[in-house]
């Protein structure tokens, strides 16, 4: 709702495309063919068929009653990306690009993954299409991910395990676009968030962007007005621009991002880019990233592997600059009350991703009035974190 990014690929002084030579073809081939399809009704029409019958879209926009009554303030909703197929937000983008690659004749597509869905809805739309599929992903998250690991198995893809540097998604990312180099003529890269060069970051806004759309349409609805704040979680930030969207121009509603902090910021070993990093280049975009005095990228640390990245999406960088968009950040262990506090006040395990979300919201709420609407993004489910809370002390969240 920007009217962003500009032709070159550019929010303000961020994004843009800074990849080796050998790429520009490809991402060059990319963008024509979205720019093509973007406003096609054949294309527009095929895309909302599978959103709706396939994905289930739209997905619910849900009053949390007991959430909001346990903590005293604002009247709380929750958008239901959970509900979603596959379990998360992360589908909305592949059944668009999965479509798109198909349109573009490529037999197989290749994606990155840390938490392990968008690797599961890379596999799903590959299968939904049968187009042949290969997921990068760290080590250190095939370990805690292993339930994603063996669904992406299942529906027929290859999982090829990244064993350099952190072990976690930032590498995963790193041999995606090795690969995508190597094969770009057959090969189509599914971008999980909205990072990397132009026109990804674009593109996957677009594709996320009807999650903020329904939620602006259903909170009408049910409030005939706008909410006073739309909170989510912020790892490469597609879920987060997804509901923002919408309310970009809708000065009066505040937009706020929740990265994580880890272990506090003042550790070390978090993932707060925007919170606690500078401008930078990776994965072919200009954004904030986590680096050092060298300008090394540092590696991020959450205790949610879909937060564990040390950059973010360049549009992000823009709406932290420009003061629209306010960036906090939320530790591992208020992440893991929140899981606990929504899973015993509603019966909804959300995902460790959109706890941090909720994190937030638990600490600002009790501060507003009953007058105050927050919507929070739920982007997906917690049953994929089992192991990690289970392991942390799982089920001892006593709210009552
Ligand atoms: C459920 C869920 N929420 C959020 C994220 C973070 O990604 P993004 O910031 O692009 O929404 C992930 C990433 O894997 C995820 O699985």
């Amino acid at each position: 709702m920007t009217g962003l990014p500009d032709e070159k690929g550019y929010f303000g002084r961020f994004g843009g495309r800074f990849l080796p030579e050998t790429l520009m073809p490809a991402v060059e081939e990319l963008t024509a063919a979205y720019l093509k399809v973007k406003d096609d009704p054949k294309f527009k029409g095929e895309l909302r068929y599978y959103l709706k019958y396939y994905v289930g879209r739209p997905s619910p926009l849900y009053y949390a009653q007991r959430l909001t009554g346990h903590l005293g303030g604002a009247r709380i909703y929750l958008k239901r990306e959970d509900l979603n197929h596959t379990g998360a937000h992360k589908i909305n983008n592949t059944i668009g690009q999965v479509l798109l690659a198909r349109t573009m004749g490529k037999k197989r597509v290749i994606a990155e993954t840390g938490a392990g869905q968008h690797g599961v809805a890379t596999a799903t739309a590959a299968a939904l299409f049968n187009l042949e599929c290969d997921i990068y992903m760290g080590e250190v998250d095939i370990e805690r991910q292993a339930v994603n690991v063996s669904r992406m198995k299942l529906l027929g893809a290859r999982v090829i395990p990244v064993t350099s540097g952190s072990r976690t998604l930032k590498d995963a990312m790193n041999e995606a676009i090795r690969d995508w180099v190597t094969n770009v003529n057959n090969t189509y890269y599914v971008l999980g968030s909205v990072g990397g060069p132009h026109p990804y970051p674009m593109m996957v806004r677009d594709f996320q962007s009807i999650i903020g759309e329904e939620t602006k349409k259903q909170l009408w609805e049910l409030e005939r007005r706008l909410p006073d704040y739309v909170v989510a979680c912020v790892g490469g930030g597609s879920n987060a621009i997804g509901i923002f969207n919408s309310f970009l121009e809708d000065r009066e509603v505040k937009l706020v991002g929740v990265e994580a902090a880890g272990e506090g910021l003042e550790s070390g070993r978090h993932a707060a880019t925007l919170t606690a990093g500078s401008p930078g280049v990776l994965h072919g975009s200009y954004t904030y990233v986590l680096q050092n005095e060298d300008g090394q990228i540092l590696n991020a640390h959450s205790v949610s592997a879909g937060l564990d990245y040390p950059g973010v999406g360049p549009e992000h960088s823009y709406l932290k600059e420009t003061g629209r968009v306010d960036y906090v950040a939320v530790t591992d262990e208020e992440a893991l009350e929140a899981f606990h506090l929504l899973t015993r006040t509603e019966g909804i395990l959300p995902a460790l991703e959109s706890a941090h979300a909720l994190a937030w919201v638990v600490k600002k709420a009790p501060e507003l009035s009953p007058e105050d609407i927050v919507v929070v993004n739920l982007s997906g489910r917690g049953d994929k974190d089992l192991a990690t809370v289970m392991q942390l002390g799982g089920g001892e969240g006593n709210v009552r």
